[in-house]
């Protein structure tokens, strides 16, 4: 799955900057790391409402998932004309029993807010089995979509979706998914023709006294996990 010598630069010109789209190689993994830490860190909805970290600062589990994804080799990054990182998609492979994995895994983690957030996401993964559905043996899987305060509202988000699904017909994956935690990110994907499996309301993702385990602000309501069949 290692292609390192697979970099594709193109140009596309947006309302306001001028982006440059690449695949993130080893170099830049750090700088990604930091551009995820002002932005994706502390303005995820799920990360906003655990308080999982503050804007500017580190959350090691967090950082440990990225760095884990971004070794897949197949995230994009979009920078501007300075080479700064506007906005990163990052992408992992998906195998049988990665979530199953991953949840023993989390059993041991002790930073209760990051837990709270994964247990949602893998208990809701679990719910349906893709590669049975689907008939196949691996998904890429989006996990990470960001784009930096300042780059907003260019449509970076949506290029970088629409360039994975190259990336992703490129290593001949058949099925595209991804865990979409807010209105914004669940408009973007569908506008790149993912389809909704099945969604949580957050409000109804309770406790064992019946209050909600996450208090998403609005209009964030639903976590959706979202698919694309590639043909
Ligand atoms: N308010 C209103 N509409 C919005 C907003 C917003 N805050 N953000 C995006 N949109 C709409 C746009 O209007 C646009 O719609 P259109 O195509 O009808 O014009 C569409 O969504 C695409 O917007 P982009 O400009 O491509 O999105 P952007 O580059 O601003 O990035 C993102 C959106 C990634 C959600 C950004 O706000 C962000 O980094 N948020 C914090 C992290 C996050 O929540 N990531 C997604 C979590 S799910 C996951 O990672 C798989």
């Amino acid at each position: 799955m290692i292609h390192k010598s697979y970099t594709r630069k193109i140009s596309s010109a947006c309302n306001f900057s001028i982006m440059e789209y690449k695949l993130i190689t080893e170099e830049r993994f750090d700088d990604v790391v930091r551009h995820l830490r002002d932005s994706f860190f502390a303005d995820e909805p799920l990360n906003k409402a655990a308080g999982l970290c503050c804007k500017g600062l580190g959350n090691r589990e967090l950082e440990q998932h990225s760095y884990e994804t971004l070794e897949d080799h197949l995230s994009l990054m979009a920078v501007d004309e300075n080479d700064e990182i506007a906005g990163v998609i990052l992408n992992g492979v998906l195998l049988p029993g990665d979530i199953k994995s991953a949840q023993k895994k989390l059993e041991l983690s002790d930073d209760e807010n990051f837990k709270k957030i994964f247990q949602l996401l893998y208990s809701h993964n679990q719910k349906v089995n893709i590669f049975e559905r689907f008939n196949v043996d691996k998904a890429f899987d989006v996990r990470i979509l960001s784009v930096d305060g300042r780059f907003r509202g260019q449509g970076i988000a949506k290029e970088l979706v629409r360039r994975s699904e190259q990336v992703a017909r490129d290593f001949e994956f058949k099925l595209m998914k991804a865990d979409a935690t807010g209105i914004f990110s669940q408009k973007i994907l569908k506008s790149n023709g993912f389809e909704l499996l099945i969604e949580q309301y957050y409000n109804k993702y309770t406790d064992e006294f019946g209050y909600p385990v996450l208090n998403v602000e609005s209009p964030h309501i639903k976590l959706q996990l979202l698919y694309k069949y590639l043909d």
